[in-house]
């Protein structure tokens, strides 16, 4: 189409009133209860010293049932009439805050990057709450300072993502905390409290008032995203109650009950045959009932139309409408509540109560976010301006994040760190001159953009590069020219491994091999190349790397994961000994015939009748390439037991509970019956000694398992008790207690979905050092 000349120049000015207006709008946050609108003074809801669930249900109960139901969905319209504002419950923060969601903007005001972390599987490397911790806390400040600089149509953020990385092959197992459960609810609680603005240890929120919204996702047992055709939207993830119990759950009740998440997200996906969003038993029965839980809970996107359109699971859209708010869900992140809600109504399928008690717990939140407190300039996190955002402060401490997640895999005789008066290396490989590898999935735009190349030549400027593949994917490897690049230098680095081309969202993998050429080509130029070679892996899963663990002319290997806007610089520091590597695996590293294991296949536990191998390392028996918490440093650390307070845990002298016996004769205690304080009595404490007997300096975590002398079916072959990083200076010694509780780390689910204490020898591990002790019921 072509326009007339002044109709052209009437919609460009037009266009330049709007974006003047836009701006001018965008500059200011919004908020409700304006102070200077004589209106607001007589609203119940805008008095500030009332109790939040008095405000939220004077707010509701002046609402006409159109605009209820405007209100049941993410893009929620403003109520002028009561000077209500729009609201976008959907922002993201994954690692950073991000404008992956439409509630934040890093166009039309100050801001225009944030803070870009590791992606979640590295910083998971670094096994250290605190860091996990202070990462957090930038993020709820960042988010804080995009909000008050206008740049935020909400406050409510769509992470962490804390499903169990169940299967190697998920191209979502980057954004979580790993296989391990214990792991993965310690980073929701650390990540809940750092962005809500709560303290290190809990419970210090001021009158529930959040600097920002957590939101733990996916509930539950979401670890799927399009295999050989199954996808999500349609999935039904077959779970035994014994595998909820003790590996799908635990991070979601921690996230609840120690966290106190002000949100959660239900998945796409069906659990034994019902939509999650549709599981009366599971949102309201385990996380409200059971856990305590007073937040919101959200859909995944459009995961109500799914119920109807995918799973088949209702006829009608008014049934899933009524399916979902009936279920205990409030906030759909689509457009059904808002077209179906009426309707549902109409068909007397939903009552106006429900829709009430959705409303409720979703403006309870926007009120404890300070939306509904007047200017938020003038109130607590008022002051936080977008001089707070990308400080050198934030960037220092994503750099920290990823130096201390990285992970060295292999470094035979010692080939790192190489010297600094290096005098040429080669970097071969497809991610080697690319920043936005490192930024993984769910990222914003990033405080600075640093290729591995550009880190590596301020190290050694004579660094030459070459790409060796057309892509990721390598699906062309230019050979003879990386050969010759390579053989040309002193070292040489590969950057290798995969993208968000190979693993995402979406798009889970099918193999676990380096994807194309990529092994042909890394073999050849370490075939040709005068010394061993490097190789540096990005990616979030696992890769069946055995050819170059077992390879001589491959002197190291390093998994870099998706190391964030620092990554490069990190790994840079790390190759020339400024930093001691000291990440270890959150994850196993399976050799390349795990494939032959449907991924749908959601059991965790091995079953040797038909030859299925079980899952991470907690039960998967079979051969693995790297197992869960591998590491290795440029020190060597040491252990010993240096004091366990008991050598016998008389749990039936602490509790009046009867024991009973299992199926396979072991006596047992249920958890549930013992009391909090017998719980509480039950502790003892474990000192670890840790010495560095190297000559460096590390930061190095001390990961503290259990295993059970006598394996069945039910128990774990080891399992995560505590762990902890620490600081070591070169030839230093340091001690570290532990806490350990039988009733949260020496019971196991049963198959009733029953966590248990079994009696019997275990025994306490610490690198290559065991300590035994008893249980007696
Ligand atoms: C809801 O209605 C709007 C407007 O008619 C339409 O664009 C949208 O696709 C509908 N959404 C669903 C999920 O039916
Ligand atoms: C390989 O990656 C490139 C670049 O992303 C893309 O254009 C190409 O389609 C991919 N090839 C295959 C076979 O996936
Ligand atoms: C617990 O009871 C056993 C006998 O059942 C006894 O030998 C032991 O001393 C008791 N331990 C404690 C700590 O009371």
């Amino acid at each position: 189409m072509k326009l007339h000349g002044g109709i052209l120049t009437i919609l460009l000015s037009l266009l330049f009133i709007a974006e003047f207006i836009c701006i001018s709008e965008s500059t200011q946050p919004p908020f409700s209860c304006d102070t200077s609108n004589p209106q607001s003074h007589s609203f119940k809801f805008c008095q500030t010293n009332l109790p939040i669930p008095l405000r939220a249900r004077d707010l509701v109960s002046r609402l006409t049932i159109d605009e209820k139901i405007s209100q049941l969905v993410n893009t929620a319209p403003g109520i002028p009439r009561l000077s209500i504002p729009a609201y976008q419950w959907w922002s993201e923060a994954l690692h950073g805050v991000a404008d992956a969601g439409p509630g934040i903007t890093f166009q039309g005001g100050a801001i225009h990057s944030a803070t870009s972390f590791p992606q979640v599987i590295l910083t998971a490397a670094s096994f250290d709450q605190k860091l996990w911790y202070r990462i957090a806390q930038v993020i709820g400040t960042e988010a804080r300072a995009v909000y008050n600089g206008g740049q935020a149509k909400g406050m409510t953020f769509w992470a962490p993502n804390i499903n169990i990385f169940r299967d190697p092959r998920w191209g979502r197992g980057q954004e979580t905390p790993g296989e391990d459960p214990l792991v993965t609810g310690k980073y929701a609680v650390a990540y809940v409290r750092g962005v809500q603005g709560d303290s290190f240890q809990g419970g210090m929120l001021t009158h529930g008032q959040l600097k920002a919204s957590a939101c733990c996702k996916h509930f539950t047992a979401y670890d799927l995203d399009n295999w050989k055709g199954t996808d999500r939207f349609s999935f039904n993830a077959q779970v035994t109650k014994q595998d909820l119990a003790d590996t799908y759950q635990p991070p979601f009740r921690s996230c609840i009950q120690e966290g106190r998440a002000s949100g959660i997200m239900c998945a796409y996906n069906r659990v034994n045959g019902v939509p999650n969003c549709a599981d009366r038993n599971l949102l309201t029965g385990t996380a409200r009932q059971q856990w305590g839980f007073h937040g919101y809970i959200t859909s995944d996107c459009d995961a109500v139309a799914i119920i109807r359109d995918n799973h088949k699971y209702v006829k009608t859209p008014e049934e899933a409408v009524a399916d979902v708010l009936k279920a205990g869900m409030d906030v759909d992140c689509g457009s059904y509540l808002a077209n179906y809600t009426k309707s549902a109504l109409q068909q007397k399928k939903i009552t106006e109560t429900e829709i009430d008690r959705a409303l409720h717990n979703l403006f309870s939140v926007r009120m404890r976010l300070g939306l509904f407190n007047g200017n938020p300039n003038k109130l607590l996190y008022g002051n936080i301006g977008s001089n707070q955002v990308c400080t050198k402060e934030h960037q220092d401490l994503a750099l920290e994040a990823a130096r201390n997640g990285i992970v060295l895999l292999k470094n035979s005789a010692r080939l790192l760190p190489l010297s600094k008066k290096t005098s040429s290396l080669a970097l071969i490989g497809p991610n080697g001159n690319n920043a936005n590898v490192m930024l993984g999935n769910y990222n914003g735009p990033p405080c600075i953009s640093v290729e591995v190349l550009k880190a590596l030549k301020s190290y050694v400027q004579n660094t030459v590069f070459h790409q060796g593949c057309n892509a990721v994917n390598c699906t062309y490897a230019a050979i003879n020219d990386a050969v010759n690049t390579a053989k040309g230098a002193d070292y040489v680095v590969l950057a290798m491994g995969l993208d968000q081309g190979e693993e995402r969202e979406y798009l889970d993998r099918v193999t676990l091999t380096l994807p194309g050429q990529q092994e042909s080509l890394i073999t050849a130029v370490a075939n040709a190349a005068k010394k061993p070679v490097i190789l540096v892996l990005f990616g979030g899963g696992p890769v069946d790397i055995s050819f170059a663990k077992y390879n001589p002319k491959i002197g190291s290997i390093l998994w870099v994961g998706y190391p964030g806007q620092a990554g490069g610089i990190a790994l840079a520091e790390i190759l020339f000994g400024d930093h001691n590597p000291g990440g270890r695996l959150p994850i196993t590293w399976y050799p390349k015939d795990f494939i032959k294991v449907p991924m749908t296949d959601m059991r965790m536990r091995a079953d040797p009748s038909s030859g299925y191998p079980g899952r991470t390392y907690r039960f998967y028996n079979g051969k693995k390439v790297f197992p869960f918490g591998y590491g290795l440093s440029y020190s060597t650390y040491s252990y010993s037991f240096v004091h366990v307070s008991q050598s016998s845990i008389y749990m039936r002298n602490l509790t009046a509970t009867q024991s009973a016996e299992t199926s396979y004769g072991v006596r047992y205690l249920s958890v549930s019956d013992i009391s909090t304080e017998s719980c509480e009595n039950a502790k003892f404490s474990a000192v670890v000694g840790v010495e560095n007997s190297g000559e460096m300096a590390g930061k190095h975590p001390v990961l503290l398992f259990m295993r059970q002398e006598k394996l069945n079916s039910d128990t774990p072959a080891k399992q995560l008790v505590a762990f902890e990083s620490i600081s070591l200076e070169a030839g230093s010694k340091a001690e570290i207690e532990f806490t350990v509780s039988p009733c949260d780390h020496l019971s196991n689910a049963n198959e009733e979905g029953l966590m248990v204490i079994e009696e019997g020898s275990r025994f306490l591990i610490v690198g290559d050092k065991e300590y035994p002790f008893n249980i007696v019921v």
